[in-house]
């Protein structure tokens, strides 16, 4: 795998755009897939990741037109597209797929598998779904146990637990569900799924997770309901095209605004990020820490609230006490987290995380051991990582267990840290942020 190596920075300082929303960019895919007609979406996500949605959609049948190769050099000031792509995708409508003339490849993207399992799962063709090394290894029960009480015939791999995924459907009956895990995957797959029943679907969450999904279906024409934790959806209205422009990932803008604030007379404005506040707990989570974090120019893209984040550095952040119910709002940001928290004055603890343990890598074991390579200590437990601040991180040779969102953290890390750090795997960042690395350079040079 490949490397990178960064040394401490004394400079950090730009005013940018970032890559499109990852979450909202395979949700706007898949829902202009099922509708009926042309859908037009702006900003397109071209990463790794949302090129497994569209490859998927291609091989059931969709014509997706656009530019949609990954750049190589974004753009740090003056313009978006360097990181996204104008595409138009011909839906079919709800039942307009093919069946695939061969196993579709999800590579690193839960969101992809899991959602298209709640769609193929209202198809009677046969299906196969699998993806890389990482994705094999996810745990995929918590999709299979519901659709299969919604009557698809759906297995997978050591007894249903892990890809591939055989997909035969058709004929889903709407369910009542109580969710047992926080996850915004698991809710929009069996939403999906809820658009093939003849009734109402009802969805329950133990927490609240994203709602991109129930965000951007009724713009589409379906008939969807929020009521807390509970969303209903109601099965076979054909949904309608869409035109619609995804904002900037506050997930990517996390890595950022972590270390703008670790790096003293760092300044940065990052342009037209998502805040929806299901996204957004990281920000009140620094904001206790005693961060300064200004948020401007609030407004309404595609029904998801977007604004400019303006940032600064910080000498002193403090440790704090994280309520574990809001892990949902900050679960992708939990690496970057433990990196401000790395250096922050006493010790925090971040409970109810046994979630993180099954993305693309287990987080809490990648980030409690590259850390403590940095000089840090720092205790797991099962479902916990308790982080007592240090003085200072010293450079050290760090791997992203190909986990792109470890790479990004330990490159804020390494920004930070004594000397020179290498992170291997560091190309792993494709899978969301192409050209991360970059703007990196550029802000610290
Ligand atoms: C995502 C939901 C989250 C998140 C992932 C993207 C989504 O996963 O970690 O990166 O787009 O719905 P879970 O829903 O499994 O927590």
């Amino acid at each position: 795998m490949d490397k990178i190596e960064i040394s401490k920075t004394r400079i950090f300082k730009g005013e940018f755009f970032l890559p499109p929303d990852k979450s909202i960019s395979h949700r706007a895919v898949i829902l202009s897939s099922i509708s009926k007609g042309k859908c037009l979406i702006k900003n397109l996500l071209r990463a790794k990741d949302t090129g497994s949605t569209l490859n998927a959609f291609r091989a059931l049948g969709i014509e997706i037109n656009g530019n949609l190769i990954p750049p190589t050099t974004p753009l740090v000031k003056g313009g978006e597209e360097g990181f996204s792509g104008e595409i138009i995708i011909h839906g079919k409508g709800l039942y307009g797929l093919r069946e695939p003339l061969d196993v579709i490849d999800c590579g690193n993207s839960g969101t992809t598998i899991r959602l298209i399992s709640g769609i193929l799962s209202g198809y009677p063709f046969f299906s196969v779904l699998t993806g890389d090394q990482s994705l094999r290894t996810r745990p995929m029960a918590r999709v299979i146990t519901p659709l299969s009480l919604m009557g698809a015939d759906i297995r997978a791999r050591d007894d249903n637990r892990y890809p591939p995924i055989v997909i035969r459907g058709g004929n889903l009956k709407p369910i009542k569900y109580n969710m047992p895990v926080a996850s915004a995957q698991v809710k929009s797959c069996l939403l999906l799924a809820g658009l093939y029943t003849d009734g109402e679907t009802e969805i329950t969450e133990p927490a609240k997770s994203r709602d991109h999904t129930e965000r951007m279906l009724p713009a589409l024409g379906a008939d969807l309901k929020v009521d807390g934790l509970k969303v209903t959806v109601k099965g076979r209205t054909e949904l309608s095209p869409i035109e619609l422009e995804v904002p900037g990932d506050f997930s990517s803008a996390s890595f950022f605004i972590v270390a703008s604030l670790l790096i003293p007379g760092a300044e940065i404005i990052v342009r037209k990020v998502g805040i929806n506040p299901t996204r957004t707990g990281l920000l009140e989570i620094l904001r206790k820490m005693g961060a300064n974090i200004e948020i401007s120019n609030i407004h309404n893209i595609s029904n998801e609230p977007v604004a400019d984040i303006y940032c600064r550095g910080k000498s002193e952040l403090e440790s704090v006490d994280i309520p574990e119910e809001i892990l949902p709002s900050f679960i992708d940001e939990f690496p970057v987290l433990c990196v401000a928290a790395a250096l922050a004055n006493g010790t925090t603890t971040i409970r109810g995380a046994a979630e993180l343990r099954v993305k693309e890598s287990d987080r809490i074991k990648s980030m409690t051991s590259e850390l403590r390579k940095m000089g840090v200590e720092i205790e797991e437990t099962p479902d916990s990582v308790s982080i007592k601040g240090a003085e200072t991180l010293h450079g050290a040779d760090v791997d992203s267990y190909g986990d792109h969102r470890i790479a990004m953290s330990m490159a804020v890390a390494a920004l930070v840290a004594e000397g020179k750090t290498t992170i291997d795997g560091a190309s792993s960042a494709d899978i969301s942020f192409p050209g991360f690395f970059d703007i990196i350079r550029r802000l610290s040079s």
